[in-house]
C-alpha cells in the first residue's frame, strides 16, 4: 500500500497531486485544426443547435461540477441551464423535451439516483449525455453520448481529482456548446482553450504552495463551525469547499453565496468563527471584500483563496492563500484546489482517516 500511495501519506493527498495530469489527459486531442472535437457525443452540429435547455443532473461532488457547469454553459453558450440533485430529479416529473440536453455527472458511473434520472429523462425523449470516469459503466452504457474525465481509479472516498477532470470536461461541452450555437467566434474559443490546458500548470504552482494552507488549517482545527463563502463562480467552488470539509473532518461546514450571509448565516459568527472566502479577482470581487469585512467586524478569521499578487486583500482577512490569475471561468480548477488541501489538512490535523471517511461509501449504488 506505500508503494501504491507513490510516496503520499495518503491517498487523497497523492489524487490531489495528480490533478495537473488529469487536467492534460482530459483536454488532450480535443483541439482539431483549430476546432472543439468531442466525437464521441455523437451530435451533429445542427442537432446541438437545437438544443435549448441544460439539465444537469449529478450527486454529491459531481452535483458541484454542475453548478460549475451552469455558469459556463450559461456564459458562453446562453443556453439555460438548471442543476439538480438527481435524487430530486427522479422524483418530481421534471419538465424536460426532445431540445432539452440532459448532462449526468457521475465519478463511479453506477450512482443509482444519477442512473435513475438518465432512464426517466430518456423515456422523455432528452438528449443524455454522460460524464464519467469509469469505462463501460453504466452511465456511459445507458447515455447517448459519453465524456471519460480521464482521471484513473480514485481511491479516496472523497472526490478530488475526478472533480477537476468533471469540471475540466464541462469546459469543454460549454465551448462546444457556444461552438453549435455560434456564441462565441472560433478564435475565441481556441484563447479558451488554451487557457484552460494552462491550468494544468497553475495548479502544479498551487500544489507546491502548500504551507499557507497549513497556517489556515492550524487556525481552524479547534473550531466546531465553519462557514464558506463565495459569489458566482465562487459560490460553487464555496458549496464543493464545504462539502470537502463536512466528509473528511467531520466539522460542521455550511457553504452560502456571500450576499446571502445577512440573511441568516452571519448569526452564526461569533470571536474566531471562520470564514472562507473564494475572494479571487473577478466580476464580484468588491462584493466578496465586503463581505469579508463585515465578517471581520463580528469577530470572523476570516481565509481568503485570492489571486497572486492581490495584496490588499491582506488587510481583510487573517489568513490568505494565493492562487494564479486566472480568468473567473476556470477559477473553479484553480481555487478549488487550496480548498481541496485545506479540508485534507484540517482532517490530519484531527486525527480523522482522510481516505476512509466514517458512514461515506465511494459509490453509492443503492437508494
Ligand atoms: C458518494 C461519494 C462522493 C461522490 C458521490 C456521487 O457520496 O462519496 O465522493 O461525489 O457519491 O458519486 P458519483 O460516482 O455519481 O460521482
Amino acid at each position: 500500500e506505500v508503494a501504491e500511495k507513490g510516496g503520499y501519506p495518503d491517498f487523497m493527498l497523492k489524487e490531489i497531486h495528480e490533478q495537473p495530469r488529469v487536467i492534460r489527459d482530459t483536454l488532450a486531442g480535443r483541439l482539431v485544426g483549430g476546432r472543439l472535437q468531442i466525437d464521441e457525443l455523437d451530435l451533429s452540429p445542427e442537432e446541438l443547435n437545437l438544443i435549448d435547455r441544460v439539465c444537469v443532473i449529478a450527486c454529491g461532488t459531481s452535483l458541484h461540477a454542475g453548478l460549475v457547469a451552469k455558469e459556463l454553459i450559461e456564459g458562453w453558450a446562453r443556453i439555460p441551464t438548471e442543476v439538480e440533485a438527481a435524487s430530486e430529479f427522479r422524483y418530481r416529473n421534471p419538465i424536460v423535451t426532445p431540445s432539452t440536453l440532459v448532462v449526468a455527472v457521475s465519478q463511479s458511473g453506477e450512482t443509482a439516483d444519477t442512473l435513475a434520472a438518465i432512464r426517466d429523462a430518456r423515456v422523455k425523449g432528452a438528449r443524455v449525455f454522460g460524464i464519467t470516469n469509469v469505462l463501460g459503466s453504466p452511465v456511459a452504457r445507458e447515455s447517448d453520448g459519453v465524456i471519460y474525465t480521464k482521471a484513473n481509479k480514485e481511491i479516496a472516498v472523497a472526490s478530488t481529482k475526478s472533480f477537476l477532470g468533471q469540471v475540466t470536461s464541462l469546459c469543454l461541452l460549454a465551448l462546444l456548446l457556444a461552438q453549435a450555437k455560434g456564441k462565441l467566434r472560433m478564435n475565441q474559443i481556441r484563447m479558451l482553450f488554451g487557457e484552460l490546458a494552462d491550468t494544468a500548470e497553475q495548479v502544479e504552482w498551487v500544489l507546491g504552495r502548500e504551507e499557507a494552507v497549513r497556517e489556515a488549517a492550524e487556525a481552524c482545527v479547534g473550531a466546531t463551525s465553519a462557514l464558506f463563502v463565495g459569489r458566482g463562480m465562487g459560490a460553487a467552488i464555496a458549496r464543493e469547499g464545504a462539502l470537502k470539509l463536512k466528509e473528511i473532518s467531520y466539522l460542521h461546514a455550511e457553504a452560502y453565496p456571500a450576499g446571502e450571509m445577512k440573511h441568516g448565516p452571519i448569526a452564526l459568527i461569533d470571536e474566531g468563527f471562520p470564514v472562507i472566502a473564494v475572494a479571487t479577482r473577478g466580476p464580484v470581487y468588491d462584493k466578496v471584500v465586503s463581505n469579508m469585512q463585515e465578517s471581520r467586524a463580528r469577530g470572523a478569521r476570516v481565509i481568503a483563496i485570492a489571486t497572486e499578487g492581490d495584496e490588499d486583500i491582506r488587510a481583510h482577512a487573517d489568513h490568505v492563500i494565493y492562487i494564479p490569475k486566472v480568468r473567473d471561468a476556470f477559477s473553479a480548477i484553480t481555487a478549488s484546489v487550496p480548498l481541496q488541501l485545506l479540508a485534507r489538512r484540517i482532517a490530519v490535523l484531527r486525527g480523522c482517516d482522510v481516505d476512509q471517511p466514517r458512514n461515506l461509501a465511494k459509490s453509492v449504488t443503492v437508494e
